[in-house]
């Protein structure tokens, strides 16, 4: 097995705790050590993935401890690795939760998709890659991304572009790394508190565009701040299909994008986000207004601390479950192995969670009945039918 450590996660961003948006060059990072030149954008990205690791908190409290599943005393079921087999878009997968999309454009980050890729590889689970938007500007970029194909031949990939990302670059990169679906990030938030950030949010048009014209289906997610009903509705209207609210809870791109701005003047906008369990309620309700007619098959991400914050997303309707930076943290710190380790894990406790909530399927596991903390009843009433009455 090939074994991926890396002891320190700042010796990349040119000072995570400082200024680095002045410091583009990327030649030297003064610890003595060579470095490739890097482009802004694979410069921006080994920012990110110093700054998520800075930032990680493998405690820190969400929206998920506020959803009290009810257990069965007397579940009536038996635990079975069966029970939780399923399929990510046409490809057979041991679980429903999946590596959500990091890294891409580096060589950091191509060494971090081959390690991610090899786990995924080996307990068949998905993975998506993180943008390969760079690949438009940067062609020999490719690489970083492939290196996941060539590590997993057969398993379930997505590809990760954002809604401007050229179609010419969205058909290469589907014919190159044959994804089962392709993910177009939407970050709003992200954008705006970047440095280098865009300011034209107007979307909607190239995410159609994007869907009309790829042959694999096509995913719009978040990074961390969640989605509401009218957008939701958007993009149902636009002919998208498939979200990943990837919501707030975990993962702080207003956070990670305010410490590379020299003035940090957005720190206010460090609680801006919708969590994963609010979006989840949101899209539940838009399906539910649209009947049985082509609702959204919803993906839960953000936050995800644990195999029960899966158990929780699945019980409120989503039918796969995303976890990008709590397994990143454990390749970085702990290597391969362990990762290793954390996914069989993994596997094991949400097939002992299904059986103990009394489901002998992904599907059952909708049946599980729960309770809600006051701070998500209070949404769910002041955003409902009656709000008006309310407000
Ligand atoms: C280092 C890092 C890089 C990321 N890069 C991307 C990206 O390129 N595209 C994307 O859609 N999301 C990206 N994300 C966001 C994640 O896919 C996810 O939506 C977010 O981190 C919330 O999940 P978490 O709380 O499990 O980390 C990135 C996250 C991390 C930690």
């Amino acid at each position: 097995m090939h074994e991926v450590m890396w002891t320190d996660g700042t010796e990349d961003a040119g000072g995570a705790g400082g200024s680095v948006v002045s410091s583009r060059s990327g030649v030297s990072s003064g610890n003595g050590r060579a470095q490739e030149p890097l482009s802004r954008s694979a410069r921006r990205k080994n920012e990110h993935l110093a700054l998520a690791r800075k930032f990680y908190d493998a405690e820190a409290r969400n929206d998920f401890d506020e959803v009290h599943l009810i257990r069965r005393t007397l579940p009536g079921t038996t635990v079975s690795a069966d029970s939780i087999r399923t399929e990510f878009f046409g490809v057979p997968v041991a679980a429903p939760f999946f590596i959500n999309a990091m890294t891409g454009g580096s060589s950091k980050s191509a060494e971090i998709n081959a390690a991610l890729a090899r786990v995924a590889a080996r307990h068949h689970i998905a993975m998506a890659l993180g943008s390969a938007n760079i690949v438009s500007r940067e062609p020999e970029a490719l690489a970083t991304f492939s290196v996941a194909r060539e590590e997993n031949p057969d398993g379930a990939l997505l590809v990760n572009v954002n809604p401007t990302t050229p179609l010419d670059t969205v058909k290469l990169l589907v014919r190159e790394l044959k994804p089962a679906a392709v993910q177009v990030h939407v970050n709003a938030v992200q954008e705006l508190v970047m440095p280098e950030g865009d300011r034209d949010f107007q979307w909607l048009r190239h995410i159609a565009n994007i869907a009309e014209n790829v042959e694999v289906p096509v995913i719009v997610k978040e990074v961390g701040f969640g989605f509401d009903e009218h957008s939701l509705e958007l993009l149902l209207d636009a002919g998208i299909r498939i979200v990943d609210v990837a919501g707030a809870g975990g993962t702080n791109f207003a956070r990670i994008e305010n410490s590379r701005r020299s003035a940090r003047d957005f720190d206010y906008l460090d609680g801006i986000g919708l969590s994963t369990v609010k979006s989840l309620f949101n899209a539940r309700r838009v399906n539910r207004r649209q009947g049985h007619s082509a609702p959204l098959t919803v993906i839960a991400s953000g936050g995800v601390r644990n195999p029960l914050d899966v158990i929780k997303s699945l019980a409120l309707g989503a039918k796969f479950v995303g976890v990008s930076n709590g397994f990143l943290q454990v390749l970085r710190t702990q290597g391969e192995e362990a990762l290793d380790e954390a996914v069989t894990r993994w596997v094991d406790h949400v097939a002992g969670l299904t059986a103990l909530y009394g489901a002998r399927s992904l599907n059952e596991i909708r049946d599980v009945h729960y309770y809600l903390g006051t701070d998500l009843v209070s949404y769910l009433e002041q955003t409902g039918p009656h709000a008006a009455q309310l407000l």
